[in-house]
């Protein structure tokens, strides 16, 4: 358990950052009154329902309903962690992230120490290489420069059991964290051995820059080629990609990224100065590379053997690029011959010949009608019938735009319904139906009931500044019988602690149970009836006291037997009602 992210410093963060510019960064936004809008990021659209709102510091999507703040965005958009997302912030910033120490719960070793140990084992494996002459040889057999080895910080992990071990496990806690990291292996009789041995290693780096994986090549012909670290609290395969932090480090924004199959490639074709490639770890490549991917360049070419393998490979990264192909954005396709792959060919051809089979090579377009009317005999209605359901359904993932268009014409155009193009978007049509009655509608966009709290409570939401300005209301309010009053409540006390925008004051709920709708309730519209916020906000809070003075008139009404102070309680109240 990491130590706890104190919240006045989320709060700090927060008040430094501006959600216009940060998603603006990422997707572009345009002015609309006094909001900012985009087509979602999160799901297809064609007409913008994305809302970002710079008073309010939060955005919203009025289509698929997805919402929150800065810290929100980035970890649905760029796929962090709570943590991450913060450190990312902080970084913006220039600020380091303080941790919590209080709190009295045991200090297990946080995830920076995770981090600390595998960066010492990267430079444990490096130092490793310089005494290694059967090492140096295999990579100076495979014509790697010492430079280009040095960049990768590729080292060598020996041939003992446990020279890892002995080096960094100096403590129980350290070798328990090194078992966990995938770096050691625990024996079933107690103690452990290391996982790599005799192998090349690659370290695999995160965005950041900060080890968190290997990759281990035998030296000759041994099995497996290849030894990965496993799945580990740092190290998700399906989201990193070998040589992506590379190749953002030499361009901020790189015109184009390579996808290759294998470590070697990455670090034969930078050698070479393809410097813009980046590998998937021993997996197919998932849609959260292809994600990962598109948010980095505008395009994206899959380099994979010419081989059938190679070809499965290529095909499945197509299906899972197509929710990430908005316009703009172009993926393409190379493939070598069988005999070849990126690290042979560009040794045995140059960057020259290698680019220019990057630059010749067919679009996804091409790639995918080739393949899906590889086994379909167009001449008959039911060939074409096949083709434009399974094209389609594929065109289907693309988000709506020119990408999309551009398809579904090339789609009639392969099935000469050139005239007659109402055929395909009538298919288009039908298998949305068919999706619709499938999936159960649990829409987000549900309509709320507004009850007299909830719209109490969406008036502090989306007017914090100004809630935070009324007078405090009294305590026994709490009491009230009507559910939310307690949310109600704690809102205003957290606001007269401290003022805040939405965004700030939403982030103080994340993972509560109340804490998406309040979301909801942050973007609702017309909540408030005029331009005077302070007296809607006055009025709400009389209306709620009114409840709760007449809830409890009807308690002490049907009391038999009164106290005197209730005797009193009730006289008063019964003069409160005559007064209004
Ligand atoms: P390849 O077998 O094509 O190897 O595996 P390669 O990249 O050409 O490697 P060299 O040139 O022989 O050194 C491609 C990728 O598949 C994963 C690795 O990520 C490798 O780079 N792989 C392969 C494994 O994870 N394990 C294996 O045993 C083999
Ligand atoms: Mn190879």
């Amino acid at each position: 358990m990491a130590g706890k992210i104190p919240q006045s410093f989320i709060d700090d963060l927060l008040n430094r950052t501006d959600i216009v510019e940060l998603i603006d960064s990422r997707v572009h936004l345009k002015k609309a009154g006094k909001n900012f809008q985009a087509c979602c990021p999160f799901h297809n659209e064609k007409s913008p329902s994305f809302t970002v709102s710079q008073e309010k510091q939060f955005y919203h999507c009025f289509g698929c309903g997805a919402h929150g703040n800065a810290v929100g965005f980035l970890m649905e958009y760029d796929g962090l962690s709570f943590p991450d997302a913060i450190a990312e912030l902080a970084n913006l910033h220039g600020l380091q992230v303080p941790v919590e120490q209080s709190g009295g719960y045991q200090q297990n070793p946080a995830a920076a120490d995770q981090y600390q140990l595998m960066e010492l084992a990267g430079r444990y494996f490096q130092s490793q290489l310089k005494t290694a002459p059967q090492a140096i040889e295999y990579l100076k057999q495979r014509g790697l420069t010492g430079e280009v080895v040095k960049q990768f910080g590729i080292g060598y992990a020996p041939s003992g059991w446990d020279g890892l071990r002995q080096t960094l496990a100096r403590s129980a806690t350290a070798e328990a964290q090194l078992v966990e990291l995938g770096m050691l292996i625990q024996r079933d009789n107690g103690g452990s051995y290391d996982r790599f041995r005799d192998r090349i290693m690659f370290p695999i780096q995160d965005r950041r820059g900060r080890v968190i994986g290997f990759g281990g090549r035998v030296l000759g012909d041994g099995t497996p080629k290849y030894l990965n670290s496993p799945e580990t609290p740092i190290f998700h395969k399906g989201k990193e990609l070998f040589g992506l932090y590379q190749v953002k480090e030499k361009y901020r924004n790189p015109n184009r990224i390579l996808i290759v199959e294998g470590y070697m490639d990455v670090v034969a074709l930078a050698q070479f100065g393809v410097d813009y490639a980046v590998a998937s770890l021993g997996t197919s490549t998932t849609p959260d590379h292809m994600h990962l991917l598109f948010r980095t360049t505008a395009e994206v070419i899959c380099c994979y053997d010419g081989d059938n393998a190679g070809r499965e490979a290529a095909w499945r990264a197509l299906e899972n690029a197509l929710p990430s192909l908005q316009d703009g954005k172009t993926l393409r396709f190379v493939f070598l011959p069988p005999e070849h792959d990126p690290d042979s060919y560009i040794r045995a051809y140059g960057r020259e010949v290698f680019e220019q089979q990057l630059d010749n090579s067919p679009s996804f377009a091409e790639f995918m009608f080739e393949r899906l009317s590889r086994d379909i005999n167009l001449s008959g209605e039911a060939g074409q019938n096949e083709l434009a359901n399974k094209a389609i359904a594929l065109i289907r993932r693309v988000p709506e735009g020119f990408n999309r268009e551009s398809l579904l014409t090339r789609l009639s155009a392969q099935l000469r319904w050139g005239e007659n193009e109402k055929r395909l978007r009538d298919i288009f049509r039908r298998q949305e139906q068919e999706d619709q009655t499938r999936t159960t509608p649990a829409k987000s966009g549900g309509k709320i009931k507004l009850t007299l709290i909830r719209r109490a409570i969406a008036l502090v939401v989306q007017h914090p500044q100004e809630a935070a300005l009324l007078p405090p209301l009294p305590d026994v309010l709490k009491s009230l019988n009507e559910p939310g009053i307690e949310v109600f409540m704690s809102l205003l006390a957290q606001l007269h602690s401290n003022p805040m925008t939405t965004g700030q004051l939403l982030e103080h709920w994340r993972g509560t149970r109340e804490g998406n709708a309040l979301a909801q309730l942050a973007m609702l519209d017309g909540i408030a009836i005029g331009e005077n916020i302070r007296e809607e906000l006055e009025d709400v809070c009389d209306r709620l006291l009114d409840l709760y003075l007449q809830q409890r008139l009807e308690i002490l009404q049907n009391q038999s037997q009164l106290t005197q102070e209730e005797k009193q309680e009730l006289l008063f109240l019964i003069s409160e009602y005559k007064r209004t």
